[in-house]
């Protein structure tokens, strides 16, 4: 599996799965646990969660997923804003971290930029980052200009910036992911199959199928085509997880990226960033 380095000199892996909206429901958790599990023996080594992620109950999951085995996986978190103060911050990544089951957390994210002063925020994590908490911090939902904050004020410290981006979803395209790709910063793609909807794109299926690929492999190889993203799509189905995880080995050839473009042309102008 391809890796990226990040700025502190780890790495991040390219392809990981993504937790939304599971652990919210006990009738569905031991199927989200198998789709996790199935993710780890299939070679995923990158799992992204989120205290947000059913108020706790996605990372409780994870914690049993990786169980036994929290050597062979990136785990990647993230603190509410409203949670982000100094003293917050570090409370949250703590309970974070007992639901995980874990001392360390590789990547803990502050999930959108909310009212608490970014600088107290990047304190805060600095700090988590020098007790051995975390091991790098980063950002998400961050467009440009709040990009060009967090440089001001932790120069060098931010690892990522996690944001929405798909095949038909492609403002970061114009500004941020090249801004990104210039220092050197891995962007994670979120919500790579545009929560599914890219899938049932008459358009888009017919590109995957004169690929000879299925939709879903389609839409997250061709986030995996750009230099530096790292895509974390989700499922909470044991059985797609082979169909995901075989998007890593696939390189799109130039015409299936010339159909994309021509379906979902590339922002020929500043789109201001999207959230879902
Ligand atoms: N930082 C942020 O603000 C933020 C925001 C959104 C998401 N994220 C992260 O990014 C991850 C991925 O994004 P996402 O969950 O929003 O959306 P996504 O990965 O684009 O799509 C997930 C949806 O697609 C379905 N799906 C997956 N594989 C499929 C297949 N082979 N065929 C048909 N349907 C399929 C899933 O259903 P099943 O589960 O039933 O398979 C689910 O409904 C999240 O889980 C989360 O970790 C972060």
């Amino acid at each position: 599996m391809r890796s990226y380095r990040l700025p502190s000199g780890g790495s991040i892996p390219a392809l990981g799965l993504g937790t939304w909206r599971m652990g919210e429901n006990a009738r569905t958790a031991e199927a989200e646990l198998a789709a996790l599990r199935a993710g780890l023996e299939g070679g995923c080594r990158l799992i992204d969660t989120a205290e947000m992620y059913g108020e706790g109950g996605a990372e409780t999951l994870v914690g049993r997923a990786i169980a036994g085995r929290r050597d062979e996986v990136f785990v990647v978190s993230k603190v509410y804003p409203h949670n982000a103060s100094r003293k917050g911050t570090v409370a949250a990544c703590e309970r974070s971290l007992k639901r995980l089951g874990t001392d360390r957390i590789d990547l803990y994210l502050l999930h959108w930029r909310g009212t608490v002063p970014l600088a107290e925020t990047f304190e805060a994590l600095a700090g988590l980052r020098a007790a051995g908490k975390i091991v790098d911090f980063g950002v998400s939902n961050f467009d440009v200009a709040d990009m060009e904050t967090s440089a001001t004020l932790a120069s060098g410290a931010v690892a990522t910036n996690q944001v929405l981006y798909a095949a038909s979803r492609r403002g970061p395209d114009y500004d941020l992911l090249p801004w990104l790709q210039a220092r050197g910063i891995p962007m994670m793609a979120y919500s790579p199959l545009d929560q599914g909807s890219l899938l049932v794109d008459a358009k888009f299926r017919r590109i995957a199928a004169s690929a000879a690929i299925t939709p879903a492999q389609l839409a997250i190889a061709w986030t995996l085509s750009r230099d530096g993203v790292v895509s974390i799509p989700k499922t909470g189905r044991a059985e797609r997880i082979g169909e995901l995880l075989a998007a890593g080995a696939i390189t799109l050839s130039p015409e299936t990226l010339a159909a994309v473009d021509a379906t979902f042309p590339p922002p020929r102008r500043k789109v201001p960033l999207e959230m879902t």
